[in-house]
């Protein structure tokens, strides 16, 4: 038997089989219901979060005859939110072979002439379906006079017919067609949800992972879930019945959560030698340098998170473990230090990322961020100073008036440091 690859064998057949989009599936859902369908669709988001899964979804929605076991000859069930996946109608959506569902690839069919044989066709009713869908996705290709055809039947389309299109950069459809169509726009799913969906796809392929393995995939996949699908391939075919979160981290190149925690533990505790240390592990272990710095700025920004969050566990989008790890560290660290951590290494992020010797200045970054001065807490300065203004004697401290002397103008955008020297 062919390998068929994950993301197809486990695209989503129902609404709610996709995960992430609730927003759009409980507006289909509730319009169907509700016989309040439009005429035209518009699905926009980035790569891999179920566009095109969602367009044939609601394609058998609308097109479903019902469970032929339990629907009776000649009655219409009308269109449903949850497709039987059984009928005819059903079936052939699914193989792409259904007379009246036509999915069209907007790159290859980007010229006014296929725009109007589609139309030569939209007034003969469909051959056996409620409707005639015209599925059209990667609409951002098609060309001006291609939508121009399409005004027209999006105006005033017969009511047989519904359009469904689908495409990744919105900003390229015409605005007198997105004020024509219902819009829906996808988001990005959570690194969690792709975990329990990466989760359950493993366990019925009775594949063993452990958490690590598949927070690194879940962070990996960036928010797309065909991207989390894809790299889950490329791992099974790599690593076969069991994954184990250190394997996969050197596969995909990146750091484990426990390496980017080590090196973020040594920054807060000003430990530069032990950040040089797990770096040299990392680079020994051929990982990408501009990978690892990406991840460990999005680290420290957890960390602030956590600091300053009432309920960071909304917003950290982390595995339960790794989230504690966080929380823990944060707990430890004050505040302004953690922000100047991250303020300090999102500066340096450009100089690594560009550099042509990435590992070294990295390593640099590092040393210089965990040897930042301690800082001095703002009620100890202000102590500090009113005891100088006391042994400067009244009058001089008059003379000096509300404006500051200009050296201490320039020393104040440089933190504590400069006055506790010359207090000294
Ligand atoms: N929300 C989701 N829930 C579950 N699986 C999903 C989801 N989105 C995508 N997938 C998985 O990713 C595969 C690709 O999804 P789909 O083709 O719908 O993405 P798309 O948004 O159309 O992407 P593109 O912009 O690249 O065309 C699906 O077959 C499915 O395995
Ligand atoms: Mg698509
Ligand atoms: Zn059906």
């Amino acid at each position: 038997m062919s390998y068929l690859v994950l993301a197809r064998k486990w695209r989503p057949m129902r609404f709610e089989d996709l995960v992430g989009q609730d927003h759009v599936t409980r507006t289909l859902g509730n319009a169907i219901k509700s016989g309040r369908v439009a005429h035209a669709f518009l699905f926009t988001g980035v790569r891999g979060v179920g566009k095109t899964t969602s367009a044939r979804i609601l394609a058998k929605a609308l097109n479903c005859m019902g469970d032929p076991e339990l629907t009776p000859p000649g009655v219409d069930p009308g269109p449903t939110a949850t497709p039987c996946l059984k009928c005819r109608a059903c079936l052939e959506i699914a193989q792409g072979t259904d007379m009246d569902v036509r999915e069209i690839d907007g790159a290859s069919y980007n010229g006014v002439d296929e725009v109007r044989k589609l139309q030569d066709s939209i007034p003969y009713r469909p051959s056996r379906d409620r409707f005639k869908i015209f599925v059209v996705d990667e609409v951002h290709m098609l060309s001006q006079s291609a939508w121009n055809a399409f005004l027209k039947t999006l105006e005033e389309p017969p009511p047989h017919v519904k359009f469904i299109f689908a495409t990744t950069e919105v900003h390229k459809v015409p605005v007198t067609i997105l004020s024509r169509i219902q819009r829906f726009d996808f988001k990005l799913i959570s690194a969690q949800m792709v975990a329990e969906r990466i989760r359950y796809v493993l366990s019925q392929e009775g594949i063993e992972a452990d958490d690590s393995a598949v927070s690194i995939i879940a962070r990996e996949a960036a928010g797309s879930m065909r991207d989390a699908m894809s790299l889950l391939d490329q791992l099974i075919a790599w690593g076969g019945e069991s994954l184990r979160g250190e394997d996969v981290a050197r596969v995909l190149g990146v750091a484990s959560h426990a390496v980017l925690y080590e090196i973020a533990r040594a920054l807060v505790t000003g430990d530069g030698g032990r950040c040089l240390e797990v770096v040299s592990d990392l680079a020994n272990l051929g990982q990408d340098i501009p990978h690892v710095a990406r991840d460990l700025l999005a680290l420290l920004r957890d960390l602030v998170v956590a600091k300053v969050s009432q309920d960071p566990a909304r917003l950290l989008d982390l595995p339960d473990g790794e989230a504690a790890d966080v929380k823990r560290l944060a707990s430890e660290a004050d505040t302004d230090d953690l922000l100047r951590l991250h303020q300090g290494f999102a500066q340096g992020f450009d100089d690594v990322v560009r550099s042509g010797q990435p590992r070294a200045a990295l390593e640099m970054l590092l040393v210089r961020l965990s040897r930042r001065p301690a800082l001095v807490p703002i009620d100890l300065l202000v102590q500090r100073l009113g005891q100088l203004e006391r042994r400067l004697g009244g009058n001089q401290a008059h003379a000096a008036g509300p404006r500051p002397a200009p050296n201490a103008g320039g020393a104040a955008g440089g933190g504590g440091q400069p006055m506790q020297a010359r207090n000294r």
